[in-house]
């Protein structure tokens, strides 16, 4: 098969791109500033629509995988035209395009779209984002009703895994602590973290199935960042009185974040062969290849 991949240096795509090219997949590694580490590169701009069109009419992929967005969530408050052209107004474009070209699409959202107020959100649960990061991102999730078919939402929460430059929260913990260094830690945000090797198989599974519409493709665990940031002290066995108990209404962001943003993972559990991870076992795994 061959597949496009967007944001394919990023934390999630470059599992993504390493996970297909083991598979024997032709995958275009799409990027921007940062050059993918494999896969055939490909210069692509999100903010230029004509090279949208031209790199997919060109190269005119089985699979598009959209990850590539503007992820900083504070910075898309202050910079809301330039998010909304990244993450809504160039999704609706590259969607059209793979429309155009028979190509299955799969676009990857976030747990940003809900409030927050309850949490294990379902497929189905009605959307209502609290900043601009999720309101971009639900545009461009809206952007896709207008296709008939062939499309994708996959959903995921706080992703974590090994990766060149981008530091998980699990290192952030694992790397204060042992330079004995206290760390504040939120009590009342929870999420569903999700290891990027297991999502990133779950992605590939999406793609093969081809399946249909919107899924939850997260970790199986509901967990606060304080729990978390206790679980990955416990398994190293540092020092968890360094973990300063916070509350998210000290934080001086500038987006408002949900305070509960965990997905319901059933759905994907049931019909995926590779199951949502429980954080045990994905953080486990991940502390372990860190030594490798
Ligand atoms: N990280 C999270 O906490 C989280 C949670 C839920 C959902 N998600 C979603 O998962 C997806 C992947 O997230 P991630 O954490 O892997 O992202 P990431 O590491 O921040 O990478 C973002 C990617 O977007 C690319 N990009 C940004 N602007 C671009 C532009 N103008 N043209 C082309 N490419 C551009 C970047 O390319 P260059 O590096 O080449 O500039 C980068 O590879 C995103 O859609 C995000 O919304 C993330």
């Amino acid at each position: 098969m061959k597949f496009l991949v967007t944001g394919s240096a990023g934390l999630i795509g470059s599992q993504v791109v390493q996970d297909l090219t083991k598979q024997n997949h032709t995958v275009y590694s799409c990027y921007h500033d940062v050059i993918p580490e494999c896969g055939i590169i490909t210069k692509l701009d999100l903010t230029n629509p004509d090279d949208i069109k031209k790199t997919v009419n060109e190269i005119s992929p089985d699979v598009i995988i959209h990850l590539a967005a503007m992820t900083g969530v504070d910075l898309c408050e202050t910079e809301q035209d330039l998010a909304m052209t990244i993450n809504a107004k160039a999704t609706k474009i590259l969607a059209e395009q793979a429309a155009k070209n028979n190509c299955f699409f799969v676009y990857v959202s976030t747990d940003y779209v809900f409030d927050g107020k309850i949490g294990m959100k379902k497929e189905n649960d009605s959307p209502n984002p609290l900043g601009f990061y999720g309101k971009s991102k639900l545009a461009g999730e809206l952007s896709l009703n207008n296709l008939a078919s062939g499309w994708c939402i996959a959903r995921t929460s706080t992703p974590f895994g090994n990766h060149s430059t981008k530091k998980s929260f699990p290192l952030w913990v694992k790397e204060n602590l042992e330079s004995k260094k206290e760390i504040p830690v939120l009590t009342d945000q929870f999420t569903s973290p999700t290891y990027v090797p297991n999502l990133s198989k779950m992605l590939i599974e999406v793609t093969s199935k081809q399946i249909s519409g919107i899924i939850h493709l997260a970790g199986a665990t509901r967990i606060s960042r304080y729990d978390l940031a206790q679980l990955v002290a416990e398994k190293l066995h540092l020092e968890k009185k360094l973990l300063s108990p916070t509350k998210i209404d000290n934080m001086n962001w500038k987006a408002q974040r949900p305070m509960d943003s965990s997905l319901d993972v059933s759905y994907a559990a049931e019909i995926l062969d590779e199951k949502p991870q429980e954080i045990q076992q994905s953080l486990e795994l991940f502390l372990s290849n860190l030594d490798t």
